[in-house]
Order: C-alpha cells, then sequence, then structure tokens
C-alpha cells in the first residue's frame, strides 16, 4: 500500500509516459470485458453509472456478447441495486458488506461511487485497466487498477482512493477488490494453522452470511492463518475437473477476506487490509494505494490453476523466479546456539563434503554484552559474540572460500529481546503500551518499524553485514513475534501503526533490493508464518515450517504448492521424524533443497547417500524449479502421495512416490496416472536416488507411449520397505 500525496510530479510524469490506449465517457449500458487467455470477468455501466460485475467465467468468443448475459443487475429490485458492485460503498444504498466506507470532511458517513472514466492499456501479456469512480456530491475518486496477465489466467486488482475534498477523509474500511460470482453453490477451502502446524486445509458449503478470514498478529501475520484460499462454483474442484478461483492478498500484515452469500445466493468477495484498529486518515489532497489482490480462474481444476500461478510467480513476482537456488548445510539443528570457530570450522568442511553450495549460519552467533546463547536475550545486538567468534564473520567467509563454498547468515532485524543493549538505548524504538506490563512472545518485542530510524537501523544490520563481508552470499531473515500491545512511541494517530508497520517494512526491503539486488534471502517466520506475495518480491525463497518431520512436510508441502512454486520452498533434511535418511531426502528435493543434520555424525552409507543425492538433485533440480507440477496422488485421500514435476516441453519429468500411511499391508495398490505427457511421445522410466546396497523393482529401460502413462499409468511399487521411489521420466524419441 502506499500513501502519497497526488499531485506530485512523479504522478504527473507517470501519467505524460504512460500510452492511454483508450480513454473517456461512455454511453449508457457499456460493458468493459477483462479477459485473459481463458476467462473473463464482464463489467456493465449501468444507466444509473453504477459500475457491476456481470459476468466471470469462460471467455467469449465475441466480447459483445456479455451484454446479453443474464444478470440480476437486469432484474433490479429496490434492495439489489448495489448487490454486484463492482467496489461496494457504504452509508447510501447499500446494505451489504462494503469494500470502502469513509467519514467525508464535512462528517457525512455516506458514499456513493458512479463511473466517470476507464483507461485501458494493452501490451503483449500484461495489460492493464484503471477505472475511475466518483462520489457525485463529493470530490472523492476511487479507482479500480486491473493488471491482467493474459497467458497466465492471472489478475491483481487493486484500488487507489483520492481525497480531492478541501478537509480530512477517515477512511473505516479500504478494500483492494470486490469480486462477485453468481452460481449454484460455492464451496471455500481456506487454510489453517499454528507453529510447525502450517497450512491446515478446510473445504466447506459456504452458507448464507459472512464468513471472514483474517489476520491481526501485526508481524508473522500468517502464523494461524494464510491470506490465500480457493473457491469452488458449483461442486468443490478436483485436481482436473471444476471451476475454482485461486486468490491471496499481497500483503505482509492483517489482512482480511469477507466471502457473503447473499439474498439472492451469489457470492461478494471482498479482501484488503484488516481494517481492524486502522482507520486511515487522508489529508486533502492526499491517496492511498491499496495493496494488490491476486487471482486466477481455472475452470479445468486446481491443478491448472496452480500451474498457471506458479508461472505467473517465477515469471514476474519472485525474486528471481527464473534463476537458480543454492543447496546448503544449516547448522540451526545441529548445533542450536552452542558453537565456536572450530565447530564452524568443521561444519564446512561438512558443508564441501555434502557437495552443496553454501553453509548457512544461524541463530547465536551475536551480542557481548548479553550473549546470545539461548532466545532469551542479545536479540538487537548485531556485532559478533567475541567468545564464539573471536575472528568475526570474515574469518568464517574466508574459510568458507578455501573450502570452495559459499557462507549465509542468519538474523532477525525487526525484533529485540529486552536483554540487549539495544533496549536499554533505544526504549522508544519498541513496540508497546506505554502504560502496560510488557508482554513477550519468545521472549522478544517487536521494534517500531514506522519509525524511519527503525527502518535505518533495520536496513543497516543488513548492510554493514555486506560491506564488512562482500562475500557473504546469502541471508536468513527470521521473524518470530507477533505484535501483542500495539502501540508505536512516534506515531501522532496511533490507527495508522498496523498499516505503516508493513509499509516501513517494504521500505527496508526495497532499500536492501535497490543496494543488493539478487543476493538470495529467505524469508523465515518461524516457519511459514510470513509467506505472501508481496513479501516474495524481496525473497527468493521461504521457509514453510520449523515442522520437517518428511511426513508432515509431504502433506504441508502439498497444500503450500496450490499458491507457490517449487522453487520457492526452502526444505531442510533434518533428525524430524522417523523416517529413513532417504525418505526424508526425497521429500526435502521437492523444492529449494538443503540439509540442517549433524553430517558427521552419518554412518558410510548415510553419508554416501547424501552426497549422491544432492548430485542426482543437481541433474533435476531444473525441471522442480521451472517445471510444471501436477499432483497425481493426494496424500489426504489413500496411502501413497505423487507429485510430478515436468519439464515445460514434456520431454523430461521426474515423479515423487511416498508411502504416506504405515498401517500393515499397505502400499501402492494402483498405478499412478500421469499427466501433462505428449501422448503420442515414448518415454523411458528409471528409477533414481536409490539408497546405496539397494535395488530398483521396476522393469528396467521399458519404454511406455505418453498416452499409456496418461491412461493406465504406472505402479512405482511403493511398499513398507520402498516407502520413497523417485522415477525419472525421459522422452525418448
Ligand atoms: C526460527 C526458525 O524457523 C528456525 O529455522 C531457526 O532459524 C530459529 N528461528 C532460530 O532462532
Amino acid at each position: 500500500m502506499k500513501f502519497k500525496f497526488f499531485n506530485s510530479p512523479s504522478l504527473l510524469c507517470l501519467i505524460l509516459f504512460c500510452k492511454v490506449i483508450f480513454a473517456g465517457l461512455l454511453s449508457a449500458q457499456t460493458i468493459i470485458p477483462i479477459e485473459t487467455k481463458n476467462n473473463a470477468v464482464a463489467l456493465e455501466v449501468g444507466t444509473d453509472k453504477v459500475l457491476r460485475i456481470i459476468y466471470n467465467g469462460k471467455k467469449l468468443r465475441n466480447e459483445k456478447e456479455y451484454a446479453e448475459v443474464q444478470h440480476m443487475s437486469k432484474l433490479e429490485t429496490d434492495y439489489t441495486g448495489l448487490l454486484s458492485s463492482a467496489y461496494t460503498p457504504s452509508g447510501s444504498r447499500n446494505l451489504f458488506e462494503p469494500a470502502i466506507s469513509l467519514t467525508h470532511a464535512d462528517g457525512n458517513p455516506s458514499l456513493d461511487l458512479r463511473y466517470v472514466k476507464h483507461i485501458v492499456e494493452k501490451t503483449d501479456n500484461v495489460s492493464s485497466l484503471e477505472i475511475v469512480l466518483k462520489d457525485p456530491q463529493y470530490d472523492l475518486e476511487v479507482i479500480l487498477h486491473y493488471k491482467i496477465y493474459h497467458i497466465h489466467d492471472v489478475i491483481e486488482q487493486w484500488s487507489t482512493i483520492r481525497n480531492k475534498e478541501k478537509g480530512k477523509v477517515i477512511l473505516q474500511k479500504y478494500a483492494s477488490a470486490n469480486l462477485y460470482f453468481q452460481g449454484d453453490a460455492f464451496f471455500l477451502n481456506q487454510y489453517h494453522g499454528d507453529w510447525a502446524k502450517e497450512m491446515k486445509s478446510e473445504e466447506a458449503r459456504l452458507t448464507h452470511g459472512i464468513k471472514t478470514l483474517d489476520s491481526k498478529l501485526g508481524t508473522r501475520a500468517d502464523l494461524f492463518q494464510p491470506p490465500v484460499f480457493m473457491v469452488s462454483l458449483d461442486k468443490p474442484a478436483t485436481e482436473d475437473q471444476g471451476t475454482v478461483l485461486f486468490a491471496a492478498l499481497e500483503w505482509s500484515g492483517n489482512f482480511r477476506t469477507d466471502l457473503e452469500l447473499d439474498n439472492q445466493d451469489n457470492l461478494r468477495i471482498i479482501s484488503g487490509i484488516n481494517n481492524y484498529a486502522s482507520a486511515y486518515t487522508l489529508e486533502a489532497g492526499s491517496e492511498l494505494v491499496t495493496p494488490k489482490f491476486l487471482f486466477t480462474l481455472s475452470t479445468t481444476g486446481k491443478g491448472t490453476a496452480s500451474r498457471n500461478l506458479h508461472d505467473w510467480a517465477r515469471n514476474y513476482k519472485l525474486l528471481d523466479g527464473k534463476g537458480d537456488r543454492l543447496t546448503l548445510l544449516n547448522n540451526w539443528e545441529s548445533t542450536y546456539f552452542d558453537f565456536n570457530e572450530q565447530k564452524l570450522s568443521m561444519l564446512l568442511k561438512d558443508t564441501k563434503a555434502l557437495g552443496v553450495d553454501l553453509f548457512l549460519l544461524d541463530d547465536g552467533w551475536f551480542a557481548n554484552k548479553y550473549p546470545r546463547n539461548g532466545d532469551i536475550a542479545g536479540l538487537g545486538d548485531w556485532e559478533e559474540n567475541k567468545q564464539k567468534l573471536p575472528n568475526g564473520i570474515s574469518s568464517l567467509v574466508r574459510n568458507a572460500k578455501e573450502n570452495q563454498v559459499k557462507f549465509g547468515i542468519w538474523i532477525e532485524p525487526e525484533m529485540v529481546n529486552p536483554k540487549s543493549v539495544l533496549y536499554e538505548k533505544h526504549p522508544d524504538w519498541v513496540v508497546k503500551q506505554p502504560m502496560r506490563e510488557e508482554y513477550y512472545f519468545r521472549n522478544q518485542l517487536v521494534l517500531d518499524l514506522t519509525n524511519p530510524k527503525v527502518q535505518e537501523f533495520v536496513f543497516n544490520v543488513v548492510d554493514s553485514l555486506f560491506i564488512k563481508n562482500p562475500g557473504l552470499a546469502y541471508i536468513k531473515w527470521d521473524c518470530n513475534a507477533v505484535i501483542y500491545n500495539a502501540f508505536s512511541q512516534t506515531l501522532k494517530d496511533q490507527s495508522y501503526f498496523y498499516v505503516d508497520y508493513v509499509e516501513g517494512l517494504y521500505k527496508v526491503l526495497a532499500k536492501i533490493r535497490k543496494k543488493y539486488p539478487t543476493v538470495p534471502m529467505m524469508l523465515c517466520s518461524g516457519g511459514g508464518g510470513r509467506v505472501d506475495y508481496a513479501a516474495l518480491q524481496y525473497f527468493t525463497e521461504y521457509w514453510p515450517s520449523d515442522n520437517t518431520d518428511p511426513l508432515e512436510r509431504i502433506f504441508m508441502q502439498w497444500e503450500y504448492s496450490y499458491f507457490y512454486p517449487a522453487i520457492a520452498s526452502s526444505n531442510h533434511v533434518t533428525d524430524w521424524g522417523k523416517q529413513p535418511l532417504k525418505f526424508r531426502t526425497d521429500v526435502a528435493m521437492m523444492g529449494k533443497l538443503g540439509f540442517d543434520i549433524v553430517v558427521s555424525g552419518l554412518n558410510e552409507k548415510d553419508l554416501s547417500f547424501a552426497k549422491q543425492s544432492v548430485q542426482e538433485y543437481n541433474k533435476i533440480k531444473d525441471m522442480i524449479y521451472q517445471g510444471d507440477q501436477y499432483r497425481l496422488a493426494n496424500p489426504l485421500d489413500g496411502s501413497v502421495a505423487s507429485m510430478l514435476y515436468l519439464s515445460r516441453n514434456a520431454a523430461r519429468g521426474v515423479v515423487f512416490n511416498y508411502l504416506v500411511n504405515s498401517r500393515y499391508g499397505e502400499k501402492s495398490h494402483h498405478p499412478i496416472i500421469l499427466n501433462g505427457l505428449e501422448p503420442d511421445s515414448k518415454y523411458r522410466l528409471t528409477e533414481i536416488n536409490l539408497y546405496p546396497g539397494t535395488k530398483t523393482t521396476l522393469p528396467k529401460d521399458k519404454l511406455y507411449s505418453g498416452d499409456f502413462l496418461m491412461k493406465v499409468g504406472f505402479n512405482p511399487d511403493v511398499t513398507s520397505i520402498r516407502t520413497s521411489v523417485i522415477v525419472e521420466i525421459q522422452k525418448v524419441n
């Protein structure tokens, strides 16, 4: 979200440079179609100049025919007039959940929005549409923005609220987007979770009234509920069938999505920043730009929606989405806070021996007055702990170089332990209520990123690490606390707090990216507490969960995979769970591979397997990072989970298969049906990454047609002694 005065020179320049293809006043009942490759949202400007959504579905061949859609706005009664509004105002004729609610400069709390003009800009794949709405009685404008990614069937929508009145306007609600669907029934697939239990899905039919998905946690905002969801129309969509909407708010703070099934059995979806404790005052002559709301509609099931989203993310959102990633060895679970230079020197040797690209030094390397020997002290004091690291980080970076590996480091720069020099020096930088007792989450408090001085401090934490250690190759950015006692000691109006915190964070991240555009950074939040597409513009990957039990990860990574591409998923092999190393490693290979184990403690066979896995991974990672992902067997539906990554030309693929039920006699009873192959091509199937001393039970060098594999399939022979089986697919003609 951006807040600014709109008569600034930069906006004028932008307008001058914009290639405006179409703009102007329209005659009555004009249709504005928003079309992607396969779908369309059709908007209608009514005779009353209200902008309504009249269609949401498959694209028509002839765009003139959207005007023929039988829509309820045509059966208008006195209370249906604003039901399908494209941005529902409050306080005037609307009777339902509004997208916007405000008080004008003269104290009047009503808003009416009527169409003024629209501007279309068309390019090859990405076009944009801006629709200007205005209150007929007040100088208050709302601009609806649509960014349309044609081949991906993805749309980003947001709004600008512009105060041209003579005094202050107070915004009580300011959603990014307002969608409207007609259908026989709607099924919401939502997510919930907690630490180590991220991305648990629940699906239910929406009943009349409002269902709200939201967060009020401030930082680590997605800990209990992420901002992603799906809605199936008419009946629950499957992987390959059904009409389904995937949607998400691109915002790393409090969000709110209302899904309202109305009296006409239609669904209104309104999503944006959570207005909880966040009324926003717009000074005269200023405007507010809301965050983007992202959505993609698929009429061929969830698989298509997720593949579109992955490709969109890699091309347009995720930092370095088309690039490579570094495999790594992390020391968190092997040492926790207990390490020194000698121990790290051994781990650097292990990094090299394992064959991964980088060593990642985790929490515990800093603070002297209150050493960081546990999570109770030191956060905020970002100088090397002299006892543990007498020669500093730079000597470790050098040591890494000598071992021909790269070096990365953990930070949690937004946070502070009360036991720290930072807290003693700058108590006014800390988020806390002046009149109330401090209340901690993991023994720490949040720094006040609404304060520009704190923004500079956080930037400098990163900047000085790079200045002192130019060889530093990777950052893990953690964020372990939520916000209690929300209060900034420098903000004049506390109702800006939650919004300005996130804005402050983005300012810091943007500044880091300006100076260090490509260095890989992991978005961690004690797990996946902060994964969203606004944050992922600054990060190359995220940490899905501290729960690395591979069995749990199969389910979790499955759910994340609907929304985020595998290249962004940091998966580490650890000692969590009861599964053998092969199972643990294979699961971690389904994203960006890392290790967090005591390498020197591995027996000979395990060590040789781990090394071999890194090599195998390097051969197949292009498909995992850039290929199309097909979910073949859902772990929630049976005893076997199966996931395919296929190169985009369908010439190579890799299928990961697991036994997820350890009850007696469970195995892959049926063949796995593949997807995305060329029916007329022949494919060779080869089991890879076998554990030393084991042999494949699959037929060797057998060729199958794509047609056969997509109709009859093949059985990976997953059993209680072959709990994890990876099969490479190679086109041979
Ligand atoms: C939480 C992260 O998720 C872990 O991986 C680790 O970095 C710890 N924080 C360190 O405190």
